[in-house]
């Protein structure tokens, strides 16, 4: 089956990394259809990151040349810094380049905060932070041997900028995605390298269990995909250090608010009591 649609990538190499089911999957689908070639990288585990099946990437790569596109695989790790530079390798071998980079690979260890050992954290922490950091140094450094420019798209999630119930090592990894990618968008921006971040809501393995999703088919892979082609494309122009929040139709974006606060008159320091008296106004939003 041909799938052609406007040709936005022609030409491009795009690398995706967890690409191999979910988000990524879907993601790599839609760069393929727009001309794209696409790296498929899936270490291929379970949710928890156990395991490994190099099947899954491939057979993503396969149904994108199915639909008339190009795609090779890779099936190391994200939080390898040897899979890593393997990965890279692969795609200039491949096709010649790199002009984006999406941090897609994830896994969940969930536990709330008094029962989570050290591997939850460290598993998590590695495959979300570590594995961000490791391919948007490989990515800035090919981007720049190439002469500059680049699109970096990285993954965070509500989770990471409100919060949620049970995933302190989850929230942390991709909290802390979302400082990367703003200091990362400061950095690069004179190679002319954008870095963005998504912070996705869809029913995947990733998340079928939660009661929001039961029954619903109205928050997919496939809606979450476009928001990824935008900021990986040229009509993302030189917008970068943004969150661009994506659930079913409804498209919006995160930011971290500063308060105007208030000065101490005679710039004196403030007493913790006058804090409390004055904390009203000291977090009031503009
Ligand atoms: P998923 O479990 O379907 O996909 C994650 C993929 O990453 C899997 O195919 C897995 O094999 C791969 N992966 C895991 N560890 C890897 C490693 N070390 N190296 C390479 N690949 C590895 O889950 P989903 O939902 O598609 O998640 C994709 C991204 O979106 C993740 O970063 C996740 O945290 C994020 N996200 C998803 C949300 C959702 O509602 N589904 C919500 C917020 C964020």
């Amino acid at each position: 089956m041909r799938v052609r649609m406007t040709g936005s990538m022609d030409g491009k190499v795009v690398i995706i990394t967890g690409a191999g089911g979910g988000l990524g999957r879907a993601e790599a689908l839609l760069f393929g259809d727009e001309g794209a070639r696409v790296v498929v990288n899936d270490v291929g585990g379970d949710r928890s990151g156990m395991g490994e099946d190099a099947s899954r990437a491939e057979l993503v790569a396969a149904t994108i040349r199915e639909r008339g596109g190009q795609a090779v695989a890779h099936h190391g790790s994200v939080a390898s810094r040897e899979d890593v530079d393997a990965l890279f390798a692969v795609a200039v071998r491949e096709f010649g380049r790199v002009d984006v980079l999406v941090n897609n690979a994830g896994i969940l260890r969930d536990r709330t905060l008094l029962k989570l050992d050290d591997a939850e954290w460290a598993a998590v922490l590695g495959v979300h932070l570590t594995g961000t950091f490791l391919c948007t140094q490989a990515a800035a450094k090919q981007m720049i041997s190439q002469g500059g420019g680049g699109r970096i798209v990285n993954t965070t999630s509500v989770s990471g900028m409100l919060g949620n119930f049970g995933q302190s090592n989850y929230a942390a990894a991709k909290a802390g995605i979302y400082g990367f990618t703003r200091t990362a968008a400061i950095e690069l921006q004179k190679h002319r390298i954008t870095v963005n971040a998504l912070a996705p809501i869809a029913k995947t393995r990733m998340t079928e269990d939660l009661p929001m999703f039961h029954g619903k088919e109205s928050m997919t892979p496939e809606h979450v995909a476009p928001a990824a082609l935008f900021l990986g494309s040229d009509l993302a122009g030189d917008r970068t250090g943004f969150v661009l929040a994506v659930s079913g139709s409804r498209m919006y974006a995160f930011k971290v608010v500063e308060t105007d606060g208030r000065f101490k008159e005679g710039g004196q320091p403030w007493t913790a009591a006058e804090i409390a008296e004055n904390w009203e106004s000291i977090v009031r939003a503009r």
